[in-house]
């Protein structure tokens, strides 16, 4: 079983990849919390965890499910963890064995498109495709090594230990949403609520609000907006999108 959080696809893609080469099934944790696959099914030889890198650490619902006393209970007997990141993880694989409880048998990152747009320009086009072809070369080596059992990963360096815990303190108070907002080019076509991970949008009177203090902060409503009409302050609007589903698109699209 692998279980995945993503906000804009590149975790999912990755977890989907990996399944396809390792034969076992991908469960959306977001899927599990929002009810709509019935509970944590059955327990399987590997579990495996794929998520994106955030602030050096884990998001925040991943954090959450895998510190579940239901989970550690039902994890296989070879336990694997992907970290999709834009290239700088830092410890997040200490984190993430830290919040699970237990050292796990393969814990890597690999680089995706850096979908941070509230910090950065996301890379689009071919760079973007590049980088996607570079994981793709990365997720199949992690694949073989998941299906012989290989143990994989390094423990990080003490200066990566250090930039984490100081990064990672950052990521609670940065993940308030009073900064979020829709545009008049909102459509009210309800996407950003129905794709929202955490529950954190409503619609009302045809925009979005944001209905809770904190979410997860994965700029999934930002990045896939059909209409771009979701900015975050004033960081956003200059800044281009990321949405793993539509590279190679942009070009015909503009
Ligand atoms: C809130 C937030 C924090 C992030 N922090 C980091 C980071 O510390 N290091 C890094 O390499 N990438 C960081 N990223 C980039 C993502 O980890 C990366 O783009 C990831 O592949 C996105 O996965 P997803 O498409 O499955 O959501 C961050 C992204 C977000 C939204
Ligand atoms: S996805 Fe965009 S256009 Fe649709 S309701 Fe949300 S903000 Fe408006
Ligand atoms: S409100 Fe937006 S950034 Fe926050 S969890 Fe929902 S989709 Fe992600």
């Amino acid at each position: 079983m692998i279980y995945y959080f993503s906000g804009t696809g590149n975790s999912r893609y990755a977890a989907e990849k990996i399944a396809r080469k390792t034969g076992d099934r991908c469960v959306d944790i977001a899927d599990i919390y929002k009810g709509k696959v019935k509970s944590v099914v059955g327990k399987s030889d590997v579990t495996g965890f794929v998520f994106p890198v955030y602030y050096g650490g884990l998001p925040e619902m991943v954090r959450r499910f895998v510190t579940n006393p239901e989970i550690k209970n039902r994890l296989g007997s070879y336990v694997f963890a992907v970290m999709t990141c834009g290239g700088s993880p830092q410890a997040a694989n200490e984190k993430f064995e830290k919040a699970i409880g237990r050292s796990v048998d393969l814990c890597a990152s690999v680089k995706m498109p850096d979908n941070y747009v509230i910090m950065y320009e996301p890379p689009a086009g071919e760079e973007a495709l590049q980088l996607l072809r570079k994981a793709d070369s990365k997720l199949s080596g992690l694949s073989d090594r998941i299906l012989n059992r290989e143990s994989y990963g390094a423990p990080a360096p003490f200066t990566k230990r250090a930039t984490s815990l100081f990064m990672y303190m950052l990521y609670n108070p940065f993940r308030t949403t009073l900064f979020y907002r829709a545009t008049d080019r909102c459509v009210g076509c309800g996407m950003c609520e129905k794709i929202c991970p955490d529950n954190a949008i409503k619609m009302s009177g045809g925009k979005p609000k944001w209905v809770k203090n904190r979410c997860q902060h994965c700029t999934a409503c930002i990045n896939r907006c059909p209409q771009r009409a979701i900015e975050f302050g004033k960081l956003t609007e200059k800044r281009g999108r990321y949405n793993i589903m539509k590279l190679g698109q942009e070009e015909s699209s503009e």
